[in-house]
Order: structure tokens, then sequence, then C-alpha cells
């Protein structure tokens, strides 16, 4: 398949001297060798031969893997892969795979880790994998839907498990369905619970859920509105702690103990402020998002359920909690909604994200989720202690430096 030539040139017609723009509508552009989106795309942004090469390489993966893992494809975007070090976890250590294009958050994950190893490393747990999706339903008369949807209840939890032997048979599937009705906008809307098991499970729920709401109608008098999970999962949660001893923290700068409580008034002020709260929580996800781009999960999906689980309570907050405890040292915890998956998606298609699970020690999806977790605890720890003491830029611009050095001497392309 080939695309109309001159399609994504700009044109100056002869007869009336008139530019026409280029046009970003290109149909069939799907459909084409990956070559020729390439060629296409370089060739409307007048692309220089080293962009082009820019956009057009596969790293670790190939053009197959590429092409088969999103559409339009036309290369890769790297971005370095790092290992951050003294992570013991549950009385393990482990090495920490990030994939992230911030300098210092490999060095900060190491140094919190580095402090938390001095009281133990980190301690963490987690709740089964279930998610949950919703199924939409308004109503188009009244009825005792309360009534009807219990009597149903349970037929309509096999119909969701209608061919999911296998996942059933690994302990998994749909166990649970609640539901809530809301008058504002005339729908009772169904919460059905999915164990999950290793896989993140997004497209199983999302079948499920429209399984059950094709049926719907033979059970209620409703339209069926949407049916998709939610990221808020929170039955899925995973948390971790740590103990920093006090003598830990001695610095030049000050005691330990004077940075116990600096770090626990730093959260006090998260606590308080959501302007605070909000960038507390970037440095937590500094840590989380990398660890779930270079193991292949959705970190989109992370992200939008941690921040809405932070609001849980009305007010956003962080997602850390830190404070001195009795014998005087400092005491952390994390706890989030962490769906992630160890098989499925591109988990065990992508080389990179196959070597990241394997360095991790090939967790399932509740050990990578405690992990994720032990990880933002330890970049919240290594932020706050800079912040409550010589401050962050003196470590972020040295590590920046190199960076700009570069940019300055940027050649031209
Ligand atoms: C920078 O990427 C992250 C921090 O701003 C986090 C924080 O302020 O806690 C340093």
């Amino acid at each position: 398949m080939a695309l109309e030539h001159n399609q994504t040139e700009s044109r100056r017609s002869e007869s009336s001297g008139v530019i026409t723009p280029k046009l970003s509508r290109l149909p069939g552009f799907y459909g084409l060798a990956i070559t020729e989106r390439q060629h296409i795309a370089s060739q409307f942004a007048d692309l220089s031969p080293n962009h082009s090469y820019a956009i057009s390489n596969f790293g670790a993966l190939t053009p197959e893997l590429v092409d088969i893992f999103i559409e339009n494809a036309v290369g890769t975007m790297p971005l370095p892969l790092g290992i951050a070090t003294n992570f013991t976890i549950n009385g393990e250590d482990i090495l920490i795979p990030m994939a992230v294009e911030e300098s210092s958050v490999l060095a900060a994950a190491s140094h919190g880790a580095k402090l938390a190893r001095a009281g133990g490393g980190f301690k963490t747990s987690s709740t089964k994998p279930i998610g949950t999706g919703q199924v939409q339903l308004t109503l188009k008369e009244p009825c005792d839907w309360d009534v009807i949807l219990k009597e149903h209840k349970s037929s309509l939890i096999e119909l969701a498990n209608k061919g999911h032997e296998r996942l059933i048979a690994r302990g998994g599937g749909a166990c649970d369905l609640s539901w809530r009705h809301f008058p504002e906008i005339n729908s009772v809307v169904l919460y059905l619970d999915v164990d999950t098991r290793d896989a993140m499970g997004a497209n199983m729920i999302n079948s499920m859920c429209e399984r059950i709401g094709k049926h719907m109608p033979h059970v209620l008098p409703c339209d069926v509105g949407l049916c998709i999970l939610t990221n808020l999962t929170d039955k899925r949660l995973a948390r971790a702690s740590c103990v920093v001893p006090a003598k830990a923290l001695d610095s030049q700068e000050m005691s330990g103990q004077t940075l116990v409580d600096r770090i626990e008034q730093a959260y006090l002020f998260a606590d308080a402020d959501v302007y605070r709260a909000c960038t507390h929580n970037k440095g937590v996800m500094n840590g989380i998002d990398p660890v779930a781009i270079a193991t292949g999960n959705d970190w989109r999906a992370i992200e939008a359920g941690a921040h809405a689980y932070c609001c849980r309570k009305g007010t956003y907050k962080p997602m850390t909690q830190w404070r001195r405890n009795e014998s005087g040292d400092l005491e952390g915890f994390i706890e989030l909604p962490m769906a992630v998956g160890t098989v499925g998606g591109v988990t065990k298609l992508h080389p990179t994200a196959k070597a990241a699970l394997k360095l991790l020690g090939n967790p399932g999806s509740q050990g990578l989720a405690e992990i994720l977790c032990a990880v933002g605890l330890a970049q919240n720890l290594s932020a706050l202690r800079a912040l409550a003491s010589e401050g962050i830029q003196k470590g972020h611009m040295y590590l920046h430096q190199s960076n700009m050095r570069l940019s300055r001497n940027e050649t031209k392309d």
C-alpha cells in the first residue's frame, strides 16, 4: 500500500502561488511497511539523516516486535537503563533495574536504600491481586434493582468466569460483585472484582465486564453504558516500611536526631499542603515509574491509581508517612494500589523487560508490586533527606552538570 505522492509535503499551487499546509491526515499509514512510515515522518518534518536515524532504530527490539506492540510504529525511544543498588527487601538483597531520563534518580534510590539498609532494609506486604471492573447500567424504568441484583449475583460471577478455567485453576477469576446507585445519573454501577493472579489483567477484566454488560438488559430494564476496569485498584494494595537509625543520618551539617525531626516535619508539610503533597508524590513516582517501565508495565495506570488513592479521604495526601519512633529513629511507610503484572502484556515479549524481571528474581505480580513500593519509599526518603538538610540542588546539579555540558556542546543536526 502506498500513500498518495506528495501527501506529506506542503505544496505551492502553480497557478495561485498559495502554500497548502502539510497534512497529518494519512489514511492507510498504519498499513504501510515500517520503513515507509519512517520515510513519511522524516519527510513531513524535514528531518536530517541523523534525526531520521534517531526515530528509526530499534534498540533491543526488532521492527517486527515494535510493529506488533503498537500501531503506526516507526522506531523506539530508548531511555537510559540503570541499576539501583543497596536494596534489601524482606531480608533479601536485590538489584533494581530502572529506566529513566532524569539524572539523580538512580543515585537517590540507591542512597535511600542504603539508609533503610542500616535499619534492616524494607519490609513489604500486599493484598491479593484483585482488580475491579465497572459496568454502568442506566435504568429505563424504576425497578427493584437491589433485590434483582442480589438474586443474579452468583450467576453473573459465573458468566464472567466463563472460558477462564485456567485462571480459576490457578486460584484466580471473578470473585465478587457489588453495586452502587448514582441517582444523579440514573445509573446503577456494578463492580466486578477479579483476581488476575500474575497478570495486570486489564484485558481480562474489560472482557468480563463487556460480557456481563451484554447480558444485563435480560436482568434489568436498562441501557448499558460503559464497561471498563477502574484504575483505582484499592483492593490490590502493596505496602513497604523501613526504619532508619538516627545515627545513619548523621552528617557534617547536622545530627541524625535533628534530621529525623526535620524529615518528619517535611512529611507533615506535605500532609498539610496539597502543593507540597503533589511534589512529594512526584518524588515517590520518580522511583516507581522507572521500575514499571523497565519491567514493561503500564505506568500510566499506576500513576492514575496512586494519585486517586491519595484522595480517598477527600483531600490529596502524601503517598508516604514518616515519623520519629519511640527509639528516636525514623520510620517510613507507604501503601499504594499497584496493578502490575509479570505475565501478559509486553512483559514476556520485550527482551529488556524480560531481563529486568529476571534481575528482580522473576517475582510474581504481588512480589513486583511490593518491590515498586519499596523503591518509591527509598526515593522519597532520599529526596526528603536532601531537602531537610543541604537542599536538593547540591546533589541534583552535580549529576545534572554533565547533561548541561553535553547540551551546550550539542552538534547541529
Ligand atoms: C524531583 O524530581 C523530585 C523532588 O522534587 C521530590 C520532592 O520534592 O520531594 C526532589
